[in-house]
């Protein structure tokens, strides 16, 4: 019988532990519940990552949310970066025209993907758009992205956990860590 793949064997270090992540959310959840108090919220999450951050985030929301889910990909080279087109794969369920709208991220790398989505949502004419990122990785940035909720600023290593994956894979961890390098070069 094959031997268990442990994701965790791939980790070289922990960034940023379980526990650490639950407390930031909370307090991002309070600030969302302050900033939008009377008022009621879309909470538009970028698929796959943020389903994990977007899972959570809206248990720690104690104001009325609706939820809608967009899932995009980059057009034609394998990453965003090589295009900056992004391709939507899924778009909202409903119209958000006159609406409250907040973009839930897992991470801003070269802010490509985030500044297609900006632009096309702001065609749909809500009320306002805020962004809010777990992770901010500044030193890819390729367009400059102004982020209303932050959750960590990181330096560039490759992270994966808490719905950042490697080849689809190790999204399921609880924490971000750092791979590996011999996990994506070999
Ligand atoms: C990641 C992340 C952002 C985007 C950020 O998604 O969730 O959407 O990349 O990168 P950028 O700032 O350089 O555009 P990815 O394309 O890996 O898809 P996934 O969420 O399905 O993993």
């Amino acid at each position: 019988m094959a031997r268990p793949v442990d994701l965790q064997d791939d980790v070289a270090t922990v960034l940023i532990p379980s526990e650490q992540i639950q407390a930031k959310v909370a307090e991002l959840g309070t600030r969302v519940s302050s900033d939008y108090a009377g008022r009621e919220v879309i909470l538009v999450s970028v698929l796959k990552g943020s389903l994990p951050f977007m899972a959570d985030l809206m248990r720690a929301i104690t104001i009325p949310v609706q939820i809608d889910l967009m899932e995009v990909s980059s057009y034609g080279g394998t990453t965003t970066e090589s295009t900056g087109l992004v391709r939507i794969l899924k778009d909202l369920s409903s119209s958000i025209e006159g609406k409250d709208v907040l973009i839930v991220e897992d991470i801003i790398d070269t802010g490509l993907t985030l500044n297609y989505l900006i632009r096309y949502l702001r065609g749909k004419n809500p009320a306002s758009l805020r962004i809010c990122t777990l992770l901010d990785k500044p030193a890819r940035r390729l367009v400059e992205i102004a982020i209303d909720y932050l959750g960590f600023t990181i330096p560039d290593q490759f992270v994966v956990g808490y719905g950042l994956d490697y080849g689809e894979r190790y999204r399921n961890l609880p924490f971000i860590g750092v791979l590996r390098p011999e996990v994506y070069s070999g």
